[in-house]
């Protein structure tokens, strides 16, 4: 068989360590891998190149994607699932394991189900936003990254009795926030899945203050709408908002500066979050991963995406995991309100 591989939207740690295990695991198979470039881009500009086993070596500590990405959706032009098909006879491909989140594996979804291509999706984002699988691979790498940003911005505040507004990634999901703030031992942590308001945060930091702690680590969410602000943004080719242009943690501190007896700064971590390095974590799931999904090709397992439950690699009908976002459950906010709200 010859098996196309794609890398869709944002970058993630891991998406190298997918590439390598689907072509080392394929080749057992006697598959034959091609590499599009730049997402679905490639694939509508029949843009691919080979990709033995020699190509894949030393991968799993390499961030980024050796494919390139991109946020094309060729479903945005009249014709455009047509038009994949078509690239993808001629491209000469049997099967494509496409690597992605929530609007890629929409893409691979659509075109399986409208059109009968044979597509695997593997779970990528480091917003670990996607139904169907316990995480995605990326996820845990960005909650490291920011909480060794969080536990260097402790010393620094307290040493200049600040309050830091930490902004971190995760679009409408509040994981990123929730994991780190809890990790990195933030006073307060703000979700898009829980609307909270200025006043509540203040509350919090004078409380602190009460008990004679005159600094504070406040983590927010990009995709936090602040007390009924208008959520605002230019929208990408799969109609997002771009958030970082939003500029919530900006916005927050400004409001809590006027309000609070102490400065208060923001600090956007941005890319950093999706850069360099995956921890093992991420590198074993991913290898698992793409190992799966080279079987899945083997076996015919099209219109399905690999994903992990209880420790154990799996697959799911890719229509599951794109059909709701995953966020943050009540119960499970709680629990970390809990301790990061004690008294
Ligand atoms: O989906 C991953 C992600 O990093 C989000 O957390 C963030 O909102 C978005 O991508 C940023 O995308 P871009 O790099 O295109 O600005």
């Amino acid at each position: 068989m010859r098996v196309g591989i794609l890398t869709g939207g944002g970058d993630c740690p891991g998406l190298n360590a997918v590439i390598r295990a689907v072509v080392r695991t394929g080749g057992r198979h006697g598959h034959e891998h091609v590499g599009l470039l730049h997402g679905w881009r490639g694939l509508l500009e029949r843009d691919g190149r080979s990709l033995g086993r020699a190509d894949v070596g030393a991968l799993l500590t390499r961030g980024g994607t050796i494919l390139g990405s991109s946020r094309t959706n060729p479903f945005k032009s009249e014709g455009g699932g047509e038009e994949c098909v078509r690239a993808f006879a001629d491209l000469g491909l049997d099967a494509l394991v496409a690597i992605g989140g929530e609007d890629t594996l929409g893409v691979a979804r659509r075109l399986y189900a409208e059109h009968g291509l044979k597509v695997v999706g593997v779970p990528k984002t480091i917003d670990n936003d996607l139904s169907g699988t316990d995480f995605t691979f990326g996820f845990w790498t960005a909650v490291q990254i920011a909480t060794d940003a969080i536990d260097r911005l402790h010393t620094t505040a307290e040493s200049h009795d600040r309050v830091i507004v930490v902004e971190v990634m995760g679009r409408h999901a509040g994981w990123i926030a929730l994991e780190s703030g809890l990790a990195g031992g933030a006073h307060a942590i703000l979700i898009p899945e829980q609307p909270t308001s200025v006043d509540a945060v203040v509350a919090r930091l004078e409380d602190r203050r009460a008990r004679g702690r005159t600094y504070g680590i406040v983590v927010v969410s990009e995709g936090v709408v602040l007390d009924g602000d208008a959520a605002a943004g230019e929208l990408d080719d799969f109609g997002h908002a771009q958030l970082a242009k939003v500029g919530v943690g900006e916005v927050l501190a400004e409001r809590l500066s006027e309000r609070i007896r102490a400065e208060a700064r923001p600090v956007v971590l941005g890319h950093v979050q999706r850069g360099g390095t995956p921890i093992a974590f991420d590198r074993v799931i991913a290898t698992r991963f793409g190992e799966r999904a080279a079987h899945l090709v083997a076996e015919g397992g099209f219109g399905r995406m690999v994903a992990l439950h209880g420790g154990r690699i799996g697959d799911v009908e890719l229509s599951d995991a794109v059909s709701a976002l995953k966020t943050v459950p009540e119960d499970i906010w709680r629990a970390v309100e809990e301790v990061v709200a004690g008294p």
